[in-house]
């Protein structure tokens, strides 16, 4: 005990005012084993060791998001593999809005996923990146015309998500006059009760999706398989994000299942598609245990077998994960700029926040953190960003080894919605990304400077008079 700080065993809050010092809770007494964990899930988790991030950030400096290439290869492998060795035909397109990087995405490609975009940046992106038009979905609840126009001029497959929506895209095919495929987001009506509700996305009071309780989707259906110029492939869903449990995954296949069946009976028309969007979450803590994608491929392949057995042809299933494969290979590494101690808090300042990483402000999400390099005496510390906002805290009370101004903190499980979601609020410039591959690392996108940041703005010298 003796190593340890007497401060880290007490909590310190104030009522009314009153500051109390109270007994931590058992789980945070043993502060050198959560380090020992911290540790070991870095050296089995990436291929880089902790002294290579110290070589990375002394080469690169910080802000900087660094990417584990076997991490995204292994995940994506592994999430492949589970689908495909059990079932014929199985299409699997990344969701580009978990990370955007050209070299990530063209990697993914390479590796053998497809497209699911949500922008014409997205398409564009992908695109470039080797995909074909036909491998490439749009799937947006709010398209423009424009958006529409691109895909459809490319052959790009859309997903439409209401007859608003539907009605939109026959202006555009007709009159361009050319063949487009779609599928129908339908919104399954399934709650997702362990993930945050700002991406839980599958239950009826959210925007997404047509309706199957009232009918729209039939209605939509019909309008489909009558115009000459829509090939109608099938069901998209799409439940919600970061899910660990297996059930609203199985419910979601009843639902879509269930409106295929009325379809097939209604129509005489036998779906060829079903797409059941991404969600698979990944443990960012280490209580959470993690959805297996082998777990999760078994039981959705015994649900679809069994659903669609009096199909004449059992329909591809489509999947869209985004997090899965990129989350775990990214850190984002950030220097100390400060550390404050108050008689209520101590806080590690550092030289990023929720410009760069969006995630503990706006889901109240949890990563990992480590201050490299440093094995010394433990304290509670919350890791407090730069911004001008009492929000811009990266993680709450965590005990770490007290570090010194200039070392370096790395927030982990950064690679999904890290950089994909930043801005350059507070001015401050977008941080640079390098990838690892092979004990080697490459820059694959240069940190902002000041140019960039007024890149696109017109200084007007008349305005002020
Ligand atoms: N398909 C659709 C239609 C989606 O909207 C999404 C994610 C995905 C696939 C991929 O989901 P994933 O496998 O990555 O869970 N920014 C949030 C997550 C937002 C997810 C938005 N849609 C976060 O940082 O947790």
């Amino acid at each position: 005990m003796s190593k340890i700080s007497r401060r880290s065993f007490f909590e310190i809050s104030t009522i009314g005012g009153v500051a109390l010092t109270m007994p931590l809770k058992a789980s945070a007494l043993s502060p050198l084993k959560e380090k020992e964990k911290l540790d070991k899930y870095i050296s089995t988790t990436y291929s880089f060791s902790h002294d290579e991030l110290v070589k990375i950030v002394n080469k690169y400096g910080a802000p900087t998001y660094v990417y584990d290439w076997n991490k995204i290869k292994s995940n994506f492998q592994e999430f492949e593999k589970a689908f495909k060795s059990n079932y014929k035909n199985v299409k699997i397109h990344y969701a580009y809005k978990a990370n955007t990087n050209l070299n990530i995405v063209k990697y993914l490609s390479e590796l053998g996923a497809n497209a699911e975009c949500i922008s014409e940046g997205e398409m564009k992106i992908a695109l470039m990146c080797d995909q074909s038009p036909s491998d490439i979905i749009l799937t947006s609840s709010s398209k423009t015309k424009s958006e529409l126009e691109f895909a459809v001029e490319k052959g790009v497959t859309i997903n439409i998500d209401s007859i608003s929506d539907l009605n939109n895209l026959i202006k555009v095919i007709d009159e361009k006059g050319k063949k487009v495929n779609i599928t129908f987001r339908i919104n399954p009506d399934v709650e997702t009760k362990s993930t945050h509700k700002h991406i839980s996305t599958g239950h009826k009071f959210t925007k997404f999706g047509l309706m199957y309780h009232n009918g729209d989707i039939y209605k939509a259906v019909k309008i489909a398989l009558e115009h000459p110029k829509i090939n109608f492939l099938g069901l998209h869903s799409h439940i919600g994000s970061q899910i660990l449990e297996i059930d609203p995954f199985i419910k979601n296949v009843q639902i879509v299942s269930e409106v295929s069946l009325e379809i097939k009976k209604r129509f005489k028309y036998e779906v060829k598609v079903i797409n059941l969007g991404g969600g698979l979450g990944i443990p960012y803590r280490d209580k959470e245990n993690g959805l297996s994608p082998e777990l999760l491929a078994k039981e959705i392949i015994k649900k679809v077998n069994f659903q669609f057995r009096t199909f004449k042809k059992k329909p591809a299933i489509w999947l869209e994960p985004g997090r899965y494969f990129v989350a775990q290979s990214g850190i984002l590494l950030s220097r100390v700029n400060s550390v404050k101690k108050t008689e209520i808090k101590n806080f590690i300042n550092v030289n990023t926040g929720f410009n760069h990483l969006a995630r503990p402000i706006m889901y109240d999400a949890y990563h990992r953190v480590r201050v490299l390099g440093k094995n010394g005496k433990i304290e509670k510390y919350q890791v407090a960003g730069n911004i001008c906002e009492t929000g811009d805290v990266l993680t709450q009370d965590r005990l770490l080894p007290t570090p010194e101004v200039g070392d370096t903190i790395a927030i982990l499980d950064a690679g999904a919605y890290g950089f994909s979601m930043a801005s350059e609020y507070n001015s401050f410039y977008l941080p640079a990304e390098i990838a690892y591959r092979n004990r080697s690392t490459f820059i694959i996108r240069e940190r902002e400077n000041f140019k960039d940041i007024i890149r696109n703005q017109k200084l007007v010298s008349s305005l002020s008079n």
